[in-house]
């Protein structure tokens, strides 16, 4: 038998896969390469351990069984007695051909509904699993009631920001100054119902899983039993924009002609233009899309919703309060996400839209899942180490749990650049700075953009005080710190450092830089940004 020989078996019901292979032959021979193709159940399988080089074309065909010509092979390979070394030293590739259209494409979960609601309630059902006296985490977060949810910019701001402070007493949760908190929104119940209707689902219903594989966890967060209330609101992100695997799938999912051919094509590689144009560009979410394809919603089954639709990802804020000030509290400073696209309805933020929704006057009102973990930004332990902190807009949230933990421990030596747009709209806890100030705790710089015809920022109002950063920073080891919006801010700010190394320090541009890059080896310099 010559060396370079290719041998290609097929399998094939109406002629596709046979095709193929004869494709595969001629390459070959366009390779110089010696090749025979060959129907699987014409083959002797015994010669398989004397091929140098095996390609296996296999099509599939009804719900997804082998083609008639090759199913002795099929039967052969599945056999209990097959020598195990007979095979394992063959050279082979397989080629599968499939049909998006089969119905029977395994979901990962069996999902079993039922109508009779357990005993249980539902937030007894998630508060059942926090008893161990683990601190929360993401499989078992604290249920926080809210206790004040407080609009802090003026009524003509055109950004709506919120002030919004938990009560943790008796969570075991505890952070200091630069740690986050995680919290695990819900989608609206307006939302849910929609998304229910839609997939003719029945919100009060049951239901437990059952994996369909051996070894695949089930998804943390999803009780068991768990109602189909529960999994819509808490855990399916259909306020989410859809990624092109959901198009795939719910095109393979799709009874109607129409909607399956414009799914298929907005998930080919040929029409990701198309997908960005009617998707990504516009923000268009999950639920939206459904909305558009009512017969393909109307058919999935349920069985296919964990596939389909990814989960509600919790979201990361600075916590802006220390435990020193308040104890027993965590707080936020969060901006209410709306922003308009092409399409009529202005896009929300799910998780800042849900939590500024909510009344914490109102008796039971929801409590809000969440656990902490530490942040990007940690602030030194000296008693007398001087710290810099640069956060514009909500930037400063950080900064203000940073400098309620300095000022109740007697640190000093705090420097604050904030930058908003006017005095009387998003100067946040402007009395309070004034106060630490009083007491001489706080140096506030500020700069307020939209006051005078010229744009003021932060990085300005640092320029202007160059001499004093340098001083802090060379002479007395001052950490300097930088929070806020990611877009230019922080590049703007790092430049704006960078002149005054070289302005006051004296140094040349690159050794401006090398000076920057030992401040971060260091870890004095600190960065944490958000989109
Ligand atoms: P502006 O909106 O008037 O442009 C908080 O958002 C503050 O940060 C606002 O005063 C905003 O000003 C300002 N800001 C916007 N872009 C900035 C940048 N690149 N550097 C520093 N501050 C900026």
């Amino acid at each position: 038998m010559p060396d370079h020989e290719v041998l290609v078996l097929f399998g094939s019901q109406t002629g596709t896969a046979q095709d193929v292979a004869e494709r595969l032959r001629r390459e070959a021979r366009r390779r110089r390469l010696s090749c025979r193709v060959q129907e699987l159940d014409s083959y002797a399988v015994a010669n398989l351990i004397r091929e140098p080089l095996v390609i296996f074309v296999c099509a599939t065909t009804g719900q997804g069984d082998p083609p008639d010509n090759m199913k002795n092979f099929w039967r052969f390979i599945f056999r209990k007695n097959l020598p195990a070394t007979s095979l394992s030293q063959l050279d082979f590739a397989v080629l599968g051909l499939g049909d998006s259209s089969y119905t029977n494409l395994p979901s990962t979960f069996a999902l079993q509904l039922f109508q009779d609601a357990p005993s249980m309630a539902l937030q007894e059902l998630t508060a059942s699993s926090l008893d161990s006296h683990q601190p929360p985490s993401e499989s078992q977060p604290f249920l926080a009631p809210m206790v004040v949810n407080q609009r802090v910019t003026g009524p003509t701001h055109f950004q709506d920001v919120r002030l919004i402070e938990f009560d943790i007493t008796g969570s075991s949760i505890s952070f200091v100054a630069g740690d986050v908190v995680l919290i695990q929104p819900s989608n609206s119940a307006a939302h849910v119902q929609q998304f229910c209707q839609l997939l003719g689902l029945d919100p009060d219903q049951w239901f437990t899983l059952q994996p369909r594989e051996p070894g695949v966890p089930s998804p943390s967060g999803l009780p068991q039993p768990c109602s189909v209330w529960y999994l819509v609101t808490q855990y399916l992100d259909i306020a989410s924009v859809p990624r092109r695997s959901f198009f795939e799938l719910l095109a393979c999912l799709s009874p109607h002609e129409l909607e399956r051919e414009k799914l298929l094509e907005l998930s080919s590689a040929t029409g990701q233009e198309a997908l960005c144009e009617y998707c990504s560009r516009p923000r268009r979410t999950i639920l939206e899309v459904l909305c558009d394809f009512p017969h393909s919603a109307g058919a999935i089954p349920p069985d296919y919703l964990l596939d389909l639709i990814p989960r509600i990802r919790p979201r990361a804020f600075s916590i802006a309060s220390s435990l020193l000030a308040h104890p027993n509290r965590l707080q936020i400073l969060m901006a209410v996400v709306q922003y308009q696209t092409r399409l009529r309805e202005p896009r929300r933020g799910l998780c800042s839209s849900w939590l500024a929704s909510m009344d914490p006057g109102q008796a039971g009102s929801i409590r809000v899942p969440l656990w902490v973990r530490p942040g990007s930004l940690a602030f030194p332990k000296s008693p007398d180490t001087p710290v810099i902190m640069v956060g514009p807009g909500t930037g400063v949230a950080p900064f203000r749990a940073a400098i309620q933990e300095r000022v109740a421990q007697g640190q000093t030596g705090n420097f604050l650049f904030f930058g908003c747009r006017w005095r009387d709209q998003d100067f946040y806890w402007e009395a309070e700075w004034q106060e630490l100030e009083k007491k001489g705790c706080l140096v506030l710089v500020t700069a307020f953009s939209r006051e005078q015809e010229r744009k003021v920022y932060v990085q300005h109002r640092l320029q202007e005080l160059g001499p004093l950063v340098w001083e802090l920073l060379d002479h007395r080891g001052a950490h300097f710190y930088l929070a806020g919006n990611a877009k230019y801010m922080p590049a703007d700010v790092t430049e704006a450092l960078m002149s005054i190394f070289q302005e006051h320090g004296g140094l040349s541009s690159p050794d401006a830089a090398a000076y920057l890059a030992r401040l971060q080896r260091t870890v004095r310099f600190q960065v944490e940004t958000w989109a």
